[in-house]
C-alpha cells in the first residue's frame, strides 16, 4: 500500500445512537426499539467499545425533538447519560455534545468541569452551533440567529469556558486541616470577561480537573467552522464521502490550524465510516439492501426537502434533483453536510429515492459494505493517504454491527498495528495523544519564553 501511516494507533470512538446509525435499523428483526430511553444499553455498549480499547465513545445532541413518530425519537441528555457511564467504565473517553447558541459558557464549562471530574480526566466536549429553527423556538426565538452569528457567538463562548476552566491554578486547593488552609485565594483568578456576547466574572465555582479541560472537539465542516476548530478544536469529526474529499478536508483543516499558530499534529481528524460487515460481500450488500428498503421514502423525502427548503411535491422520488437548488451561501443551517448532499447526489446521478437510500444509513457518512477484511483495507488506506488520523465509527445497525466490528475487524487492525492493544494512560487526553494544557493564569516558568 502507498504512503505511511503518519500515527499507530488510530484513534477509534464510537458513536453510539441507539438502534445503530441507519434511519431503519430499528425495523430490522430482533432490534430493541426503545434503546433511546435505556441507559443500561449504553453503558453496555460503552463497555463493550473499552473491552476492545476504543479511545472514546460520542453522543450527538440537538435541543429539540427530531424524528417523531415514525422512528425512535427522544435522546437523554448527553452529559447525564454520560455521568451514568462513567461510573461504569474506567478508562474511555466520554464526549458530549453540546450546543454554544442555547447554553450560557458558565453553567456548561461547570458540567464539563463536572464530567471531567467524575469520571477521572475522562470528558471531552463536541462544540456545535445547533442547525435549526426548531432549536431556536425553544429558546425565546422566531429563527435561528445567522450561520455567522452562531460561530461568532461560539467563538467567545470557548474563550469564556477555557478562562473559567483555567481560573484556578493546579495548586490552588491546599486542603490543609492543621492551617485551617482549604484553598490559596491568590491561584483563583477572576476571569472579568465582558465580550459582545458575555459578561462573565468568573471564577469557577470548581477547582480545575484532572485533564486541565475537557478534550474540545468539532464537527461542522463549513468555511466558518473550520476556521473556528483551527482555533479551538483538538479533534474534528467530519463526513466525507470520498477519499479525495478527505485528503481534501485533512490538507485543509491542518493548514488552518497551522496558520492559527497552532500545532496540526494536535488536532486530529476524525471521518464518520458507517461499517456494514458481512462474512462475504454480498451478504454485507445484502444487510445494507435490507435496511435501505425498511426506509420510509416519503418521510426520508419531507426531511431532505426541509433541509433543501423546498415543498415535498418539488422532490419528485424518482428524479434527479432540481438544477436550481439553492447554493451553500444560501444556506443558514448546516453548511457543510447540505453541500455534501447535492454534490453526492449530482456526482453518483442519483435519483431522490436512491439519494435518500445512500443517506440513509449514515445522513452523509461514507456507507461502507463489505468483510472484516475489506473494512480493515479501507481504514488502512484512509489513514495512509493522508485523510485520517482516526475514525468515528458509525455502524448501521447496533449493537449488532459493532457486535461484529469488536469480533472481526478489531483483530485485524490490532495485528497491523492499527490499533492500540492496551490503554497507555487513564484520560482522553493520553488517549488521542493530546497534551494537558497549563492555565493560563498560572506564572510562566523561570526560563521558558514569554
Ligand atoms: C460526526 C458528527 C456529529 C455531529 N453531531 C452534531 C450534533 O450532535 N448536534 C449538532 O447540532 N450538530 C452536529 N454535527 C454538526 C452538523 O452536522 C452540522 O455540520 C453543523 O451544525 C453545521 O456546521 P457547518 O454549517 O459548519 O457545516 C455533527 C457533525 C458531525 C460530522
Amino acid at each position: 500500500m502507498p504512503g505511511s501511516l503518519k500515527r499507530r494507533p488510530l484513534i477509534f470512538n464510537l458513536f453510539m445512537m441507539d438502534t445503530g446509525h441507519h434511519e431503519a435499523s430499528w425495523r430490522l428483526p430482533g432490534s430493541y426499539p426503545l434503546a433511546n430511553l435505556d441507559i443500561e444499553y449504553f453503558e453496555k455498549l460503552a463497555r463493550l467499545a473499552e473491552s476492545v480499547t476504543f479511545d472514546s465513545v460520542f453522543l450527538a445532541d440537538h435541543p429539540s425533538l427530531e424524528g417523531g413518530g415514525r422512528r425512535p425519537s427522544g435522546r437523554i441528555e448527553p452529559l447525564t447519560l454520560l455521568t451514568a457511564v462513567a461510573r461504569a467504565t474506567t478508562r474511555i473517553g466520554l464526549i458530549a455534545t453540546a450546543s454554544t447558541s442555547y447554553n450560557d459558557p458558565y453553567n456548561l464549562a461547570r458540567k464539563f468541569a463536572s464530567l471531567d471530574l467524575v469520571s477521572g480526566g475522562r470528558a471531552g466536549w463536541n462544540i456545535v452551533t445547533t442547525a435549526g429553527d426548531a432549536s431556536a423556538r425553544n429558546f425565546g426565538l422566531d429563527s435561528q440567529p445567522s450561520h455567522l452569528e452562531r460561530y461568532q457567538r461560539a467563538d467567545e463562548f470557548v474563550a469564556v469556558a477555557r478562562k473559567l476552566w483555567d481560573s484556578w491554578e493546579d495548586d490552588a486547593v491546599v486542603a490543609d486541616p492543621s492551617s485551617g488552609v482549604w484553598s490559596d485565594d491568590a491561584k483563583i483568578h477572576a476571569i472579568d470577561h465582558h465580550g459582545r456576547f458575555f459578561d462573565v466574572r468568573g471564577p469557577m465555582n470548581l477547582p480545575r480537573t484532572p485533564q486541565g479541560h475537557p478534550v474540545l472537539v468539532q464537527a461542522g465542516s463549513s468555511e466558518d467552522g473550520r476556521d473556528f476548530a483551527a482555533r479551538h478544536a483538538e479533534a474534528v469529526f467530519t463526513a466525507q464521502q470520498t477519499l479525495a474529499d478527505g485528503q481534501a478536508f485533512y490538507a485543509d483543516l491542518k493548514r488552518r490550524a497551522k496558520l492559527a499558530g497552532r500545532d496540526p499534529g494536535l488536532v486530529k481528524i476524525l471521518p464518520g465510516l458507517v461499517p456494514v460487515i458481512g462474512s462475504t460481500e454480498a451478504e454485507a450488500r445484502d444487510l445494507d439492501d435490507q435496511l435501505d428498503q425498511l426506509i420510509l421514502a416519503e418521510s426520508a423525502r419531507d426531511r431532505l426537502a426541509r433541509r433543501f427548503g423546498l415543498s415535498p411535491e418539488q422532490l419528485p422520488l424518482d428524479a434527479p434533483l432540481p438544477s436550481d437548488l439553492p447554493t451553500e451561501d444560501d444556506i443558514e443551517g448546516a453548511k457543510s453536510r447540505y453541500t455534501l448532499i447535492v454534490e453526492l447526489g449530482r456526482r453518483e446521478q442519483l435519483t431522490v429515492r436512491q439519494l435518500i437510500g445512500r443517506l440513509g444509513g449514515g445522513r452523509g457518512h461514507r456507507t461502507f459494505a463489505g468483510t472484516p477484511e475489506q473494512v480493515a483495507a479501507t481504514i488502512e488506506e484512509w489513514a495512509a493517504q493522508g485523510a485520517a488520523d482516526g475514525f468515528n465509527v458509525m455502524p448501521a445497525a447496533l449493537p449488532s454491527g459493532f457486535e461484529a466490528f469488536a469480533e472481526h475487524v478489531v483483530p485485524i487492525l490490532r495485528s497491523r498495528g492499527l490499533i492500540r492493544s492496551e490503554y497507555a494512560g487513564t484520560t482522553l487526553r493520553e488517549h488521542y495523544g493530546l497534551p494537558r494544557p497549563a492555565s493560563q493564569y498560572a506564572p510562566v516558568p523561570e526560563g521558558a519564553l514569554a
